[in-house]
């Protein structure tokens, strides 16, 4: 934990080299994206990409904890954030600094984040007193879909940029160390950057952002179901993985596989698998 990187490393970073964040749900994707990255989310989306909910809202603290503590086991260096889910912090802030406390203490995480912005202040100023690194989430917050009737790109209208801006400076007072600007209109993440001094990490909002983040599965070409426009694939593992498959079944079906490598002869003395 000693060379992790911490939440205040990631809050001195505002306006300097692009945070480079990614989620990660598993030990071996951890294990991978730790050496190239600066913060690891343990995002609720984890309930989506790797459970097959439909929402976020399928996502409990039980999950979180048990992916947070995957990703702790594979990671080192990475400062890792693990998502509170839909149900766990809105009541009051008494139960946002509970379910924030589980979670570092079950897991060992650096920080934790939450949506919302002036309605979740309380909460975000109750975990921070309770000595938890605490990141914002503004903009397009995906526990709040069925609410919102859908996936809405925020900052279209006027009325819509002053409430961001209002959040903004509400997760900042709250004592935040960065926050989370999702499905924001370009411009309007933008300026949201050059009006709060804590870092902003974007995701569907824009290059000036302090840094960027991406679903993981996203990015690398495993997500089975649409993905969103913000989206780079970086690579096409659902291919690969495809492949892979039909070659395996084609093998099984032809006993071309397992071959004379992969069995044990009564005479190769060897016990280990
Ligand atoms: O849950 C998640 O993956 C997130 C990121 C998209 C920011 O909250
Ligand atoms: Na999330």
């Amino acid at each position: 934990t000693g060379n992790r990187i911490s939440a205040q490393d990631i809050r001195r970073r505002k306006g300097g080299v692009p945070i480079v964040c990614l989620t990660a749900y598993t030990y071996p994707i951890a294990r991978m994206l730790d050496p190239h990255v600066d913060l690891l989310l343990v995002g609720d989306s984890v309930a989506m990409v790797l459970h097959g909910h439909v929402t976020t809202l399928g996502a409990s603290l039980e999950m979180m904890i048990a992916h947070g503590q995957a990703v702790m086991r594979g990671s080192t260096k990475a400062c890792v954030v693990v998502d509170m889910p839909a149900g766990s912090y809105e009541a009051s802030a008494a139960q946002a600094a509970a379910s924030a406390r589980r979670i570092v203490n079950e897991t060992g995480c650096q920080a934790v984040k939450l949506e919302g912005g002036v309605d979740m202040a309380a909460q975000m100023a109750a975990i921070v007193t309770e000595g938890i690194p605490v990141m914002g989430h503004i903009g397009l917050q995906p526990q709040s879909v069925e609410k919102d009737g859908g996936y809405k790109i925020k900052g279209r209208t006027h009325e819509n940029v002053a409430a961001l801006f209002r959040d903004a400076e509400a997760v900042e007072k709250a004592g935040a160390f960065s926050v989370v600007i999702e499905g924001t209109v370009e411009a309007v993440a933008s300026d949201l950057t050059r009006h709060v001094a804590i870092p902003t990490i974007g995701i569907g909002a824009s290059g000036d952002c302090d840094g960027q983040i991406l679903v993981i599965d996203d990015m690398i070409g495993m997500t089975v179901d649409r993905v969103p426009k913000f989206v780079k694939e970086y690579a096409n593992l659902r291919d690969t993985i495809s492949h892979a498959a039909a070659r395996y079944a084609a093998e099984v079906r032809s006993r071309a596989f397992p071959g004379p490598d992969h069995v044990f002869s009564a005479t190769s003395g060897k016990d280990k698998a």
